[in-house]
């Protein structure tokens, strides 16, 4: 087998929440059990929800799955954008067991040890150099920092493939995806770094409704599984009723890239110029994407991810994390 591709995993985990996306901690088990890969360390932003909830669902997650090797280190800071009214308001309605005592003194090791995100960032780089690729399911506020803090290290990494942007439409504005609304000045520092971004944008992460019925064989095994089941299926209704959808579904966002560094072959990605949009009154966050650098030149540093192998993807993303994570309690 050819040698593992190492990744550091960047993410805003709600999985261990009630009323907050899933799909981080999926993408994160689908890393786990995917032989192509090897998870450095992961590292938490605040997104779906406050970095300390991220850190604190991360420590449970990897207890929980027997994977306390997995070095993570906590946020650096809150989006460099500063905590909008909207950010509050979704994590206004998130529910998390409170962490316990033992809980806290692991936590408060685990930021004495592994200091914070953007140290553990640049530390992995400096140990990894062109052997890291950077995967950010989140806002890019510990990426920005990291590349701001120490360019020329930021600049050894490989790659950067990132959930985030769109090529079209939003979902927290008509122009701005979630990641990149969070963290506007970030990503932008993120994509003028020199280093290229394979971005998945709302385009491709949104071809894919995942209905309850889809995962309902996880309940059967019992478990971690039907754990992870019902929190998907909670999380499905609690978004029906918050956006007024027709029936319960999510999105998987952010286990495609991490499908694609799995299997490049699952997806398609064409070659662009992607600016982030700072100041417009409605277009902040907002992710202009130039396909083919028309409008630079020709000039096309990052890639996107145009297509997907749907079927494919899931048979990979649902078969892998019921193989590797059935008979979990
Ligand atoms: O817009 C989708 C993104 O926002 C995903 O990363 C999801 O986890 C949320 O953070
Ligand atoms: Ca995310």
């Amino acid at each position: 087998m050819a040698e593992k591709l190492k990744i550091l995993i960047d993410t805003d985990p709600g999985l261990g929440a009630r009323n907050t996306d899933v799909d981080d901690g999926i993408a994160i088990l689908l890393a786990l059990a995917s032989p192509e890969l090897e998870v450095a360390g992961v590292t938490t932003v605040g997104g779906n929800v406050p970095r300390d909830i991220g850190s604190l669902n991360i420590l449970r997650l990897l207890r929980r799955i027997g994977r306390k090797d997995i070095p993570f280190a906590p946020g650096s800071a809150e989006p460099v954008g500063g905590v909008d009214t909207k950010l509050e308001d979704k994590w206004r309605g998130v529910e998390v067991p409170s962490p316990t005592e033992e809980e806290k003194e692991a936590l408060l090791r685990i930021k004495a040890g592994n200091g914070t995100a953007v140290d553990f960032i640049l530390r992995s780089i400096e140990a990894f150099g062109d052997g890291l690729t950077l995967v950010a399911l989140g806002p890019l506020t510990n990426l920005g920092l990291a590349a701001a803090q120490a360019p020329e290290l930021f600049g050894r990494v490989r790659q950067i493939v990132i959930m985030g942007g769109s090529a079209r439409s939003g979902n927290v504005s008509a122009t701005a995806e979630f990641n990149l609304w969070c963290d506007p000045e970030a990503a932008d520092v993120v994509f003028r770094s020199g280093i290229q971004v394979v971005m998945f944008g709302l385009d491709i992460t949104t071809r894919i409704e995942v209905v309850p019925q889809v995962i309902a064989g996880w309940s059967e095994a019992g478990g971690f599984l039907r754990f992870l089941q019902e929190a998907s299926v909670d999380y499905m209704h609690f978004r029906s009723q918050r956006y007024g959808r027709k029936h319960p579904f999510m999105y998987y966002h952010d286990a495609m890239p991490v499908a694609w560094l799995a299997d490049p072959l699952l997806f398609d990605t064409v070659p662009c110029w992607v600016d982030v949009e700072k100041t417009g009154r409605y277009t902040r966050g907002m992710t202009v994407v130039d396909q083919d650098g028309r409008f630079h030149g020709g000039s096309t540093p990052h890639r996107l991810a145009s297509e997907i192998r749907s079927e494919a993807f899931q048979e990979l993303l649902l078969g892998r994390i019921q193989d590797t994570y059935r008979g979990i309690d």
